[in-house]
């Protein structure tokens, strides 16, 4: 698993570093890639809210400085860790400048889990960081809680801590199938789901959602239209397979059947729908409206 951690701490070897360090050591240990991105060292501005990311260019942040370097392993991690003193009962400002503008990218792709690291001098000042986290990441982004770990006063640095966040780190798996965010497609009383795959087009849709589109069945497919988003070309498959879902050209599709003849087309597929859900599309009126939306909130499946 690849797993971004951002320090928010200003002090090289101070206490959240300490645990930073703990929780990375246990999990390259367990064999997953850590990059540690020290946000206080980095130049990293406020968002600007200027939409240039939602707007004219998805995704894509106008502000050319250090966050240019945590977009691409952003993109890449599946878990996100954030690691920070208590500062006024919140996370640091530097910090939370690196986390305002994950605004542009979205729904980072690969990205199913989270896990928060607090350094506080006192007990009991958590409420603002573990608020931010559990609405913003865990409710906003959809992400799986790996834990929220806190170090108050002499607790900072003792063995005992540092021990509990080796272990921590070592003892993360690997994202599995239970964490994977599902399309869910609606139309009147039918109802199925299907588990979003991990393409640039499928991240594109997760970001466009909810939506409505409208559109009729081919004898082979659903064809709706529905405005160009962002892909990879790479990322196209040859053919198709029943019940797969596609975006791309202009069109929403849903592949319900003839994928022996399918091996002549390139498609975009972002998700597959099960046998019996594809069986139950087939059911469906010639000319449809479908209700697209995300599975919310997956992580609690
Ligand atoms: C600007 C500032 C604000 C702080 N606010 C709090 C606070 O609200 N509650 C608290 O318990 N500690 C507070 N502290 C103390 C730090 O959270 C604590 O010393 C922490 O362990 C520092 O972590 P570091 O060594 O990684 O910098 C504050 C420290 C600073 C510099």
């Amino acid at each position: 698993m690849n797993i971004v951690i951002l320090n928010g701490s200003p002090r090289p070897k101070g206490n959240t570093a300490a645990m930073v360090a703990a929780y990375r050591e246990g999990a390259e240990a367990a064999g997953h890639t850590v990059i540690v991105f020290d946000v206080c060292r980095m130049r990293i501005a406020g968002c600007l809210a200027c939409e240039h990311c939602h707007q004219k260019n998805p995704r894509a942040c106008v502000q050319a400085d250090d966050m240019r370097l945590i977009y691409p392993a952003l993109d890449e991690a599946d878990m996100l860790v954030l690691a920070s003193p208590v500062y006024y009962h919140g996370l640091s400002g530097q910090l939370k400048c690196a986390i305002d503008r994950i605004y542009a990218p979205g729904y980072p792709r690969r990205l199913r889990k989270a896990a928060l690291l607090l350094s506080s001098g006192s007990k009991g000042v958590y409420d603002g960081a573990i608020y931010t986290y559990r609405h913003s990441f865990l409710g906003w982004l959809h992400l799986e809680d790996m834990g929220v770990f806190t170090a108050a006063g002499d607790q900072n640095k003792s063995h005992e801590l540092l021990s509990q966040l080796r272990e921590a780190g070592a003892s993360l798996a690997d994202p599995d199938d239970h964490n994977v965010p599902r399309l869910v497609i609606r139309c009147g009383d039918v109802e199925v789901k299907a588990p979003l795959n991990q393409t640039q087009a499928a991240r594109d849709l997760m970001n466009r959602l909810p939506l409505t589109v409208v559109g009729h069945d081919s004898g082979v497919d659903y064809c709706c239209e529905l405005k160009e988003g962002d892909f990879d070309e790479d990322e196209k498959q040859q053919g198709w397979n029943d019940g797969d879902i596609s975006v791309v050209g202009g069109w929403f599709a849903i592949l319900h059947s003839g994928q022996e003849e399918s091996a002549a087309y390139r498609v975009m597929v972002v998700a597959h729908l099960e046998e019996k859900d594809n069986e139950l599309v087939r059911t469906l009126p010639h000319d449809t409206t479908f209700g697209l939306s995300l599975e919310e909130p997956w992580h609690e499946r």
